[in-house]
């Protein structure tokens, strides 16, 4: 399976400008599998009211929609994206997974993370997977790389691949990366942007290094801190089904969860 990302310096409120930019990073690529960008990638992260938050939304036939079909139907891809979701009058921090034949799956950020609690409801949609050319593929955005359990769980309900758009701010996700795939014995593509953005009273840095981790824990693919990149590997998602770590450990079934939660 051929896998890989987008990492790319989004220009806030520019919709149509960061499709531009998506398209001329992939203009070579026609035989991909599934490629992940980044979170919020084509509207930008720092929000400074919540009309701008709106005025940006969309559901899930929206132009972002759109675009992320027409992608696939040139590299022949699933895509993962994050955009702005309006659902039910209320607003969220969500990805959604596209095919040429359109939306394949929505998922609401669990782990709203510093000012994103004041712009979005929180998720609302249950951890799942879905088949991608025989290959189950798990969503999570960003911050959610901060709670064990999200991993834990796409990997406990059969996950291979967890496609990971991200706005890294934080400098510890990519090495917590390492673990969380090694201990879940999945494959995670994390995509992230770069660059600065000051709006308001807030300025994030995105820290870039978007990587594709293996299920045990090697890097397979490492981005710069400083430019847009776009990379792709050749992944082996069966080999995920083994989750021995040797002759006498299994990262599922040496669970002791009846002395997990029993006392908290
Ligand atoms: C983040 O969750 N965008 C840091």
């Amino acid at each position: 399976m051929r896998v890989g990302y987008v990492q790319l310096k989004t220009v806030f409120g520019e919709k149509q400008k960061n499709f531009d930019k998506v398209s001329d990073l992939l203009k070579d690529v026609d035989d991909a599998d599934l490629i992940v960008l980044p979170e919020l990638f084509a509207t930008g992260y720092t929000f400074t009211s919540i009309e701008e938050v709106e005025s940006l939304s969309e559901n899930n036939d929206g132009e972002t929609s759109q675009f992320l079909q027409e992608i696939g139907k040139k590299t022949g891809a699933v895509i993962v994206g994050g955009f702005v979701e309006k659902f039910e009058n209320k607003l969220y921090n969500s990805a959604m997974m596209v095919s040429k034949n359109g939306v394949i799956d929505i998922y609401r950020k669990l782990h709203l993370f510093n000012k994103e609690k004041i712009w979005f409801s929180p998720g609302n949609t249950k951890l799942k997977v879905n088949s991608i050319k025989g290959t189950k593929v798990g969503m999570m955005i960003c911050f959610d790389w901060s709670f064990p359990e999200v991993t834990r769980t796409l990997s406990l309900i059969g996950a291979e691949i967890i496609a990971h758009p991200a706005n890294l701010v934080l400098p510890y996700c990519q090495t917590a990366m390492k673990t969380r795939c090694f201990c879940n014995k999945l494959y995670a593509i994390t995509a992230n942007r770069i660059g600065t953005e000051k709006r308001g009273e807030d300025t994030f840095k995105f820290t870039g290094r978007s990587q594709i981790t293996s299920f045990n824990g090697d890097v397979l693919s490492l981005a710069p801190s400083d430019r847009e990149f776009v990379d792709f590997v050749e992944i082996f998602p069966n080999k995920t089904q083994n989750k021995n770590i040797n002759e006498y450990n299994n990262v599922h079934d040496d669970r002791r969860e009846e002395y997990y939660w029993n006392n908290l």
